[in-house]
């Protein structure tokens, strides 16, 4: 008969393998912005603190401002710690996202809607393959994103796009190549992240305008890290394909657990997706097919 002692260690362990299974193993590692990233325009509404390990983006009447990665990516695990606009945030837009710099372009997005105080964030995800979008998701956050880091990502290989939030998936796009939809995987991309002026539309659908008299909008971010296989805007591969971590087997679908907090996701956050949304597409897109089953 198993002795307790043996049993706990039995326990602890199968918690441990549960914990760690699936879910995307690294960490963010803290490295200075200038490592991996550089400024896209209005140089003077970034400031740096901490030795560049994090940074904020200004907001104010006169212009937003924005990043970009210096390299480019085929695949990988793509990691932002952000705490957003607190207050009075409506009618500004922060976005963090992936994208190709071609015509027909692939492109990854997150972006944050703000509110007037006290009221939710959205937080709008989007996929674009070979320059067709319109696939977008709307949820309602867990918790206030303003308050503290959370981390927001992007695991990215051959066989799914996978959104998360603090490790918990919130959206995935499976390679559904099978069903004639195309799927990122030849062009290269770099991640960007902005802060600007929407209230044309982000808030209320336009309705809540942007209170410049609360102006500067401050967006913080830190964890600068990239973790992604490093191609030329040309390569139309990755020289070391099914090699890296994110290839492997573990993450080429999610766990029984990770589909059960998607489902929860779903069924408690999701505002709006429109692989529901029968009055815009009365036949249903075909990888949304992918997508029912959650
Ligand atoms: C802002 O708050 C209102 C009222 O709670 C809500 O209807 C709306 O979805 C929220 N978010 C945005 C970005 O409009």
């Amino acid at each position: 008969m198993a002795s307790y002692q043996q049993w706990t260690l039995f326990v602890s362990l199968l918690c441990l393998v549960s914990a760690t299974m699936g879910a995307p193993p690294r960490k963010p590692i803290s490295v200075p912005f200038g490592r991996n990233y550089q400024p896209t325009w209005a140089f003077d509404h970034i400031k740096y603190f901490n030795g560049g390990n994090e940074i904020q983006l200004h907001l104010d009447k006169y212009t937003g401002t924005g990043f970009q990665s210096k390299g480019n990516y085929l695949f990988g695990h793509f990691h932002m710690q952000i705490k957003l606009v607190p207050g009075d945030s409506a009618g500004t837009v922060t976005a963090y996202y992936l994208s190709s710099q071609n015509a027909e372009h692939d492109e990854i997005d997150f972006e944050f809607l703000g509110n007037r105080t006290g009221q939710p964030y959205i937080l709008q995800t989007n996929v674009f393959t070979g320059g067709k979008g319109d696939r977008e998701q709307r949820i309602f956050l867990w918790f206030d994103p303003t308050a503290a880091y959370h981390s927001y990502s992007v695991l990215w290989n051959l066989y799914q796009i996978v959104f998360f939030v603090d490790d918990i998936p919130i959206r995935v796009f499976k390679n559904s190549k099978d069903l004639g939809v195309k799927f990122p995987f030849n062009q290269p991309m770099k991640l960007y992240s902005s802060l600007w002026n929407a209230d044309d539309w982000a808030t209320r659908g336009g309705l809540e305008k942007t209170d410049w008299s609360k102006a500067p909008f401050i967006a913080t971010y830190k964890g600068f890290h990239i973790d992604g296989c490093e191609a030329s805007v040309e390569a139309k591969f990755c020289a070391t394909q099914g090699q890296r971590w994110w290839d492997q087997k573990e993450f080429q679908d999610l766990d029984a657990n990770q589909w059960r907090r998607l489902k929860w996701v779903r069924q408690k956050f999701t505002i709006y997706n429109y692989c529901t949304d029968r009055v815009r597409y009365p036949t249903l897109p075909p990888e949304c097919k992918r997508d029912r089953d959650i």
